[in-house]
């Protein structure tokens, strides 16, 4: 597949067009941005590390029966996908408190919660992404009620197949955030899957192998990701 325009570059990714109408490149990029981009950095081959990932996850993922946007990976930073209208909603899952929940509910980070739970946030930069419910996403016309339940059902799969795949590796799945897309009437996985988009905890010993390193400052966030992609590729 070759390369065509650059038709999107986000924080973290950019999208090229290919010859195929069909079809996108994802190029993952080193550049690392928290707080809606207030603190920016790069993290040393992080694009490598998370196409690496992403495309292991993505790969699960369809064996299991999820419909995903991932083709194939093209070389160390470029990943063929599937063109898809994305649904402009963050589809967040948590299995243990931590970061902004922890904050607004006031509920130690690490504390186990009875059932997973689910949150939207509206993509949209201007407003910082704000969490919205299921009424605001049907008011608004982001999607349909059908649409929510795909969605709803498909990132409860996730979650679980998720869960036991990094419990395998010796990984606790906090939480993480994923996005879906249309392709041809059918919705399907987009976006990520990798330590930028989920919180990651070492079983035995509870440390942080996921971006919030770079959230923090608390140092060591190449050999973090570096350790998720190794487990991962075993
Ligand atoms: P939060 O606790 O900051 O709301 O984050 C919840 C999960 O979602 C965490 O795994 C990080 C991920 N996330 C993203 O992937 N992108 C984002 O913009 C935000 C805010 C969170
Ligand atoms: N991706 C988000 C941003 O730049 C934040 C995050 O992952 O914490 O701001």
């Amino acid at each position: 597949m070759e390369k065509g325009k650059k038709i999107y570059e986000g924080k973290a990714k950019i999208l090229y067009e290919t010859d195929s109408p069909d079809y996108l490149i994802q190029y993952f990029k080193d550049d690392a941005t928290a707080f809606n981009a207030a603190k920016k950095g790069t993290i040393n081959q992080k694009g490598v590390v998370n196409n690496k990932i992403s495309t292991k996850i993505f790969e699960f993922l369809e064996t299991k029966g999820i419909p995903t946007h991932f083709e194939k990976m093209l070389n160390d930073r470029d990943m063929l996908v599937k063109k898809v209208t994305i649904f402009p909603l963050e589809v967040i899952i948590r299995n243990v408190a931590a970061g902004s929940l922890s904050k607004i509910l006031n509920i130690p980070e690490g504390t186990k919660l009875a059932c997973p739970v689910l949150e939207f946030c509206y993509k949209a930069d201007s407003l910082n992404d704000p969490m919205i419910n299921e009424y605001h996403i049907r008011a608004l016309g982001l999607a349909t009620e059908e649409e929510l339940e795909t969605v709803k059902k498909y990132t409860f799969q996730i979650n679980e197949l998720m869960k036991k795949f990094f419990a395998a590796i010796g990984v606790d799945l906090i939480d993480f955030k994923i996005e879906f897309g249309k392709f041809k009437g059918k919705i399907i996985l987009a976006d990520e899957i990798s330590p930028d988009t989920c919180r990651l905890w070492e079983k035995e010993t509870g440390r942080k192998l996921d971006k919030d390193r770079f959230r923090r400052d608390l140092g060591g966030i190449e050999e973090a990701y570096q350790e998720i992609l190794s487990r991962v590729t075993k």
